[in-house]
């Protein structure tokens, strides 16, 4: 589909994949994959996003089981959880999309008493969340040990490939919104004093150190990573967002991934802050020129926003959350610039595999 004058809808190459837009489902945590397992409800709700030559990036997806910190999520560390991908992935392949999974480790942004078997949350420190937060009782986490690492970079390797297993075209490193790997990025939560921490290159090892173990397992041309340098969930804050995020840009060319995906400042995890807008958003354009190749914008676009962008060459691809939720035809409401469904913020989250999640409306109902 190759529609003159919307710009979202030129076609792309994403390395070795053709797209045929520039809409990406953004990933989105539903709570509905029962016991950490995928569930066949999840195989329609992703084919009815589905486009010939769109790319879709599945919710966060635990890499180990104390990497999840919320109930239902969705997990890729043992075979009946691969296993369960498989249909979600092939149902998706019918209708002609690229799907990538986002591999998730929370670190210390977990409840109190949620691990299994009493296990403590682990971070880059032993410092928890301020009770209270985002109206949570946190955990204390434990501070990984230098020799505990590689063991974690270890549980994403594996995971990249139970993915690639499952038929996923590649991963989407979790590295924003405060979880593990922010934990270790910025200055606000990492206190170490060993090398994982201080310096600007002492954070970022840990996130490099996985972007390598990953990039190496599936190939470089199947690894993505999301980052939010700018905005501060779960007091995940950095003194220097301009710094962390153009030397993440930087360092990660060495690499040669697939893609870097950032959050727009005006995102508090599924919020976007109300406010003066930017019109052209301009924050994420030097980590968009230092890197190399593709870059995706995420966080607070519409139609509008999101043709602009891609105008002006801000990014190469859009990440959409929320409207994409709600619309599950999104690309051809974008298409014939249609009314979009109202997202019901009340259903995000709630188990049923119908309602809030398969039900919202297609323009023409599909065939
Ligand atoms: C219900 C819901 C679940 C989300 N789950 C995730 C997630 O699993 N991983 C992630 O990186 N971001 C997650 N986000 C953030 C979105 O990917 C996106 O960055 C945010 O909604 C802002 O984009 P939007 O304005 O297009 O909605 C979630 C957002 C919502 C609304």
């Amino acid at each position: 589909m190759e529609v003159q004058n919307i710009p979202l809808l030129t076609q792309y190459k994403m390395g070795e994949f053709d797209l045929s837009h520039r809409i990406v489902l953004a990933p989105l945590t539903r709570f509905r994959s029962f016991n950490n397992v995928a569930q066949p409800h999840a195989a329609v709700y992703y084919s009815q996003r589905a486009t010939k030559g769109g790319l879709l990036i599945a919710e966060a997806t635990g890499v180990s089981d104390i990497a999840q910190g919320y109930r239902d999520t969705p997990g890729i560390w043992t075979r009946e959880q691969v296993e369960a991908w498989k249909p979600i992935v092939d149902a998706v392949h019918e209708k002609g999309s690229i799907f990538f999974l986002q591999l998730w480790h929370v670190g210390r942004a977990i409840t109190n008493g949620f691990l299994p078997n009493g296990q403590t949350p682990i971070s880059s420190t032993a410092t928890g969340i301020s009770p209270g937060v985002d109206g949570q009782e946190w955990a204390p986490p434990r501070r990984l040990t230098k020799d505990e690492i590689p063991g974690v970079v270890n549980d994403f390797r594996i995971a990249a490939r139970n993915a690639i297993e499952a038929g996923f075209d590649g991963v989407e490193l979790h590295g924003a919104n405060g979880y593990l790997i922010e934990q270790f990025l910025k200055d606000y939560v990492n206190d170490r004093t060993d090398e994982y921490g201080g310096s600007l290159e002492n954070r970022c090892r840990f996130a490099l150190e996985i972007v390598e173990a990953v990039a190496n397992e599936i190939g470089s041309n199947r690894v993505g990573i999301r980052l939010s340098p700018y905005t501060n969930l779960s007091e995940s804050i950095d003194s220097d967002p301009d710094a962390l995020g153009l030397y993440m840009a930087n360092a990660l060319n060495k690499f040669d991934i697939c893609y870097l995906h950032v959050i727009e400042p005006r995102v508090y995890g599924t919020v976007v802050l109300q406010g003066p807008e930017d019109e052209v958003p301009h924050k994420l354009l030097p980590m968009r020129k230092a890197f190399k190749n593709t870059f995706i914008a995420a966080g607070g676009y519409d139609r509008r926003k999101g043709n602009l962008a891609i105008s002006k060459n801000y990014a190469d691809l859009i990440a959409y959350g929320r409207s994409f939720l709600a619309n599950p035809d999104l690309v051809r409401r974008f298409e014939v610039d249609a009314p979009l469904n109202k997202y019901n913020r009340s259903t995000f989250y709630i188990p049923d595999p119908v309602v809030g999640y398969t039900d919202y409306p297609f323009l023409e109902e599909p065939n």
